[in-house]
């Protein structure tokens, strides 16, 4: 690690940051008009992302100024996830934006950290609710300091599933396929808007399973989190060769353990691949 911080500092400074930017992001909603734009036509973005990601960014490049970060509104450069020698900083200043700007309460701030390629820490702070999921590598997963771990769910038709669509409506019928699979054999669908979240709720057993295609800022605090609360997490299709798996996003799967084989199969076979 560079710098002398130990993985809990770097855990407690991301936490920090997670919240600061929680209360900021409480604050602009309750406070102000939001202003609202849009990037690639599609995909929805609030000034509050924009100043979440400013602060957030900022505060990490002034603590450890030789790190390198991924962002999603600042510098979402996925070639970063590929350089594996100086530590990257994986953040997501508001995931579910869409939720943000309706006034739904599932919003999250997710920052992770990595060291070659693996996530080391991860924090993803839902400011509404004030919830607060951590986790540092081998040191289990907490929500407000409370150790969490997965439903124990053991077999997918007894199972509820998360899973989320992509902004560009290009090529939704893959998806479409998987869907149909999942509803004929799990027991219920929940769209709740926000990849850190729902992967957070696999991790405490709210939900049983999350699959999407997504970025790595969605994902790669909450998968440490899923992880370290037991839960197991991988991919249903292929991860390139070379590639770092914990910052790969397409064809997620994270589930309770005993169902992930069994649903990885259904994706499979949904999507073509066997
Ligand atoms: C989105 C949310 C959503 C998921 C999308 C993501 P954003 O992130 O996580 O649940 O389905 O794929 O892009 O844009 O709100 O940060
Ligand atoms: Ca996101
Ligand atoms: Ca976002
Ligand atoms: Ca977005």
């Amino acid at each position: 690690m560079s710098d002398s911080a130990s993985l809990r500092d770097i855990t407690d400074f991301a936490q920090a940051l997670a919240l600061e930017a929680g209360e900021l992001i409480r604050r602009e909603r309750d406070n102000n008009t939001l202003r609202t734009d849009y990037k690639q036509q599609t995909e929805l973005v609030t000034h509050a992302d924009l100043m979440a990601d400013e602060f957030i960014t900022g505060a990490i490049r002034k603590r450890f100024p030789e790190h390198r970060i991924l962002s999603e509104e600042s510098m979402p450069d996925l070639s970063q996830a590929e350089e594996l020698e100086t530590p990257l900083w994986i953040v997501d200043p508001i995931d579910g934006t869409v939720n943000y700007a309706y006034g739904h309460p599932q919003v999250a701030v997710s920052i992770a950290y990595a060291e070659k390629g693996r996530v080391q820490a991860g924090v993803v702070h839902a400011p509404f609710p004030g919830e607060t999921f951590r986790a540092t590598k081998g040191e289990g997963a907490t929500l407000n300091g409370k150790p969490i771990k997965h439903s124990g769910a053991t077999v997918p038709r007894d199972s509820l599933f998360a899973t989320g669509f992509p902004y560009t409506k290009d090529n939704l019928e893959p998806l479409v396929k998987r869907l149909d699979a999942m509803i004929h054999n799990c027991r219920d669908l929940r769209r709740i808007g926000s990849a850190a979240l729902d992967i957070c709720w696999v991790a405490c057993g709210r939900l049983d399973i999350y699959y999407e295609n997504v970025s790595p800022w969605d994902f790669a605090a909450a998968r440490l989190i899923a992880l370290e609360a037991g839960a197991t997490a991988g991919h249903f299709g292929d991860v390139p060769a070379g590639y770092p798996a914990d910052l790969y996003g397409r064809d997620i799967l994270i589930s309770a353990p005993a169902i992930w084989e069994p649903v990885r199969q259904i994706l499979r076979s949904a999507s073509g691949y066997d």
